[in-house]
């Protein structure tokens, strides 16, 4: 009987379909493209738009767990416009109890909503997964890597406990398929708090070559994200997110233990870097 992976294509998804293909689970992908997706063979990618639940039949008919964005990206918004809660989440998860679907595992946007609450008022094993700010969020830094040798963000002196996507996965995958995760809410950070200039740092050792880094205002940083179509609202919640180190020290005093979930240390940001070198190239 398949796991269903919501958000299938994007940086926690990939991992997640891979690591539970690799397991020997049956793996259903969902994507609003699968005939642009490439998942690993034998895992059967599936139609489907999350903010349409009637097109999402065929994608629950028969799973018996299933991991679940709590957003989406609406239809028709730039990619940078950022995403929406999804609507319609009892009835999601009604259809995935219905469809037979025993587990769930939800990735929450930095606050719990709708799906996070209606997951709870089910009758399926729910398992929340909350991790702070993904390793992956260095990628946006990769054009400007790439042509001006410069990373520019704001905020040079808060550490952040960044979190490698394929981590995540992994608890999402043990939620999914072992036993003792029911009713968990799971914060999720890195091994180690790092500013943005240290992260440079370690960026600019796996790309073997110097990136700078530039400081932003507040102002200049959100000035960027409205450029990039984002609401006041998004600005001033990932504004808030990112100049708050009490909020950073609170996820990582709260964090659950990735070791003891996944049976492997929580892989490091050098790592990821060494791994997405060439993206900066
Ligand atoms: N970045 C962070 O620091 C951070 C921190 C905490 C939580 N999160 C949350 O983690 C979640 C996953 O992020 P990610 O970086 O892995 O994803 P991502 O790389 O941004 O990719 C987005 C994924 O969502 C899918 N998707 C978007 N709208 C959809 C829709 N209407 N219907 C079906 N699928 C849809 C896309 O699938 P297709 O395009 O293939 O259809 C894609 O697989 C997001 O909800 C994000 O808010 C992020």
């Amino acid at each position: 009987m398949p796991i269903l992976v919501t958000g299938a294509t994007g940086n926690v998804g990939r991992h997640l379909v891979g690591q539970l293909a690799a397991a020997g689970h049956r793996v259903r992908a969902l994507t609003r493209d699968p005939d642009a997706a490439a998942f690993p063979d034998g895992v059967e990618a599936v139609g489907g738009d999350l903010a349409d639940p009637s097109s999402l039949k065929a994608a629950f008919d028969g799973a018996t767990a299933v991991h679940l964005l709590s957003s989406h990206q609406p239809a028709n918004e730039p990619p940078g416009a950022g995403e929406v809660a999804l609507a319609h989440a009892g009835e999601l998860l009604a259809m995935a109890e219905q469809a037979g679907v025993r587990r769930v595992s939800v990735l929450w946007t930095g606050a719990q909503g709708p799906v996070e609450e209606a997951a709870k008022q089910s009758g399926l094993e729910w398992t929340i997964v909350q991790p702070g700010n993904f390793m992956a969020n260095a990628r946006l830094w990769a054009e400007d890597v790439r042509t001006e040798g410069v990373v520019r963000e704001p905020f040079a002196q808060v550490a952040h406990y960044v979190v490698h996507e394929a981590d995540i996965a992994a608890v999402a995958a043990a939620a999914l398929t072992g036993e003792g995760h029911a009713g968990k809410e799971y914060t999720l950070v890195g091994p180690e708090g790092l500013t943005v200039p240290q992260q440079v740092a370690i960026l600019s050792q796996a790309v073997g070559r110097e990136i700078r880094y530039e400081e932003l205002t507040e102002e200049q940083a959100e000035d960027r994200m409205r450029e990039l179509g984002m609401g006041d609202e998004d600005i001033d919640f990932i504004v808030g997110w990112n100049a708050d180190q009490a909020n950073e020290d609170r996820l990582a005093a709260e964090a659950a233990d990735i070791a003891a979930i996944t049976g492997r240390p929580p892989r490091a940001f050098a790592q990821w870097a060494a791994e997405h070198a060439d993206a900066f190239r």
